[in-house]
């Protein structure tokens, strides 16, 4: 749906309405280009999903049937990445550690084999750069692993960024370019007249003018009033328990991203062992359960047994934005200067880069990426995007 471009980058006022990676890329790049621009957090900026993360850029690994549309668009993402961090490094002066060693997805059985052979074939199908790889081998990459194990699908190009870094960095970058970040500071309500975004109102009742108001809510976005039903996008809360157990640093059990059977654990260079993530249709229930939690370590056990002394830094629960589809809503809608940026669910971190560049550029310029075409609001209907 095509957008009516603010007439000029220099003097377009955008309200972007959440502070996670999502709507604190988007402000990036929009005030890199001139933009005068307020983010909004109900809370502390980058506490929802942005932080509860595992990082990892799975544009590869996690390609399945149905999905392709979507592993395009992931790809186009992971290809930025490179660039988007060193750019990000170099105005920010925080690391975001993107790292090289790429991603074991690992079959302990000739089950797993079977399953992960069968899903390779659809995989490389799609021109996607993965490969299997023998028992030794895997065990040569990673020497902490089972004891019996049947190989393993190598993903090169399926890297990981450490996503608490890449909140904080976009934050410093976003204000070095001029946006404003306002914490704790919830918005009620889109305003409109006769089918144009006025700008928000504030749970405290204040008015914020704007001529573009984009909504990176992520989980929350379908609660922000004034729009009618149809308008508001299909996205639900999608639970997910994750821990972190602390490996010595200098002696890390894990070097690649691991995708076992039951579980993914995710190397930090700070020594920290990401195990994650549960998937569950629970609303915003914010519970670690202690079938949650067990579930991931006994799969984090099998695949890696010394996990089991190592200490249990932290656990925590956090909710993806699923839409529909499971794929982003992105794009303009019918209600003239309304930005949809939310529904990235298990990659807002892969899709943080191409939603800055291809969201600030429908801002700007009115364009609409051919990247983001298919994610528009549009494909889901009026009726389906009303129904929850
Ligand atoms: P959020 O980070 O949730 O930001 C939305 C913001 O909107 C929040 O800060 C919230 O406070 C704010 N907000 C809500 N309501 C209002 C309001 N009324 N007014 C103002 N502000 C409001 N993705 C990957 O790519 N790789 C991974 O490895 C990965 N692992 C994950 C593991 C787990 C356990 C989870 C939960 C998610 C994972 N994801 C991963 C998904 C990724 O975290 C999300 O897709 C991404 O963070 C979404 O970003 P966002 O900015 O849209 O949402
Ligand atoms: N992408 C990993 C997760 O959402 O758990």
């Amino acid at each position: 749906m095509p957008n009516r471009p603010a007439s000029n980058a220099n003097n377009a006022s955008i309200a972007v309405i959440g502070g996670g990676v999502i709507g604190l890329g988007v402000a990036w790049r929009l005030a890199q280009r001139g933009a005068a621009v307020q983010v909004f957090d109900r809370g502390a900026a980058g506490a929802g999903a942005s932080h509860a993360a595992a990082g990892m850029l799975a544009a590869c690994a996690e390609a399945e049937p149905g999905e392709e549309g979507l592993t395009a668009l992931g790809r186009e993402s992971q290809a930025r990445w490179p660039a988007f961090a060193a750019e990000l490094l170099d105005v920010s002066g925080v690391d975001v550690e993107l790292r090289p060693e790429g991603t074991l997805v690992l079959a302990l059985t000739a089950d797993d084999q079977a399953r992960l052979t069968h899903q390779l074939v659809f995989q490389q199908k799609l021109g996607l750069p993965l490969h299997w790889i023998s028992a030794a081998e895997t065990r040569r990459r990673e020497p902490h692993l089972a004891g019996k194990l049947a190989g393993a699908v190598f993903s090169p190009e399926d890297t990981q960024v450490d996503n608490r870094k890449l909140v904080a960095a976009l934050r410093v970058a976003a204000e070095a370019a001029g946006a404003s970040i306002n914490e704790y500071r919830a918005v009620k309500a889109i305003s409109s007249r006769s089918g144009r975004v006025e700008g928000i109102v504030l749970a405290d009742g204040t008015k914020v003018a704007a001529d573009t108001v984009v909504l990176a809510a992520g989980a929350w976005a379908r609660s922000i009033e004034g729009l009618e039903p149809e308008l508001r996008p299909p996205v639900r809360p999608i639970k997910g328990q994750m821990l972190a157990l602390r490996m010595d640093p200098a002696a890390p059990l894990l070097s690649h991203v691991l995708w076992a059977p039951g579980a993914y654990l995710v190397p930090r260079r700070d020594g920290r062992l990401l195990v994650g993530a549960t998937v569950e249709e629970k609303g915003y229930d914010a519970d670690l359960t202690a079938g949650g939690v067990l579930s991931l370590l006994e799969a984090a056990w099998r695949a890696v047994p010394a996990v089991e002394d190592l200490p249990i830094d932290e656990m925590w629960v956090g909710h993806r934005p699923g839409s529909r589809d499971d794929a982003p809503i992105l794009g303009a809608g019918p209600l003239d200067g309304l930005i949809y940026a939310t529904g990235h669910h298990r990659n807002g971190i892969l899709l943080a880069p191409i939603t800055a560049d291809t969201i600030a550029r429908l801002a700007l310029d009115g364009t609409v990426d051919a990247a983001i075409r298919p994610f528009g609001i549009e494909r889901f209907g009026s009726v389906a995007a009303a129904a929850e």
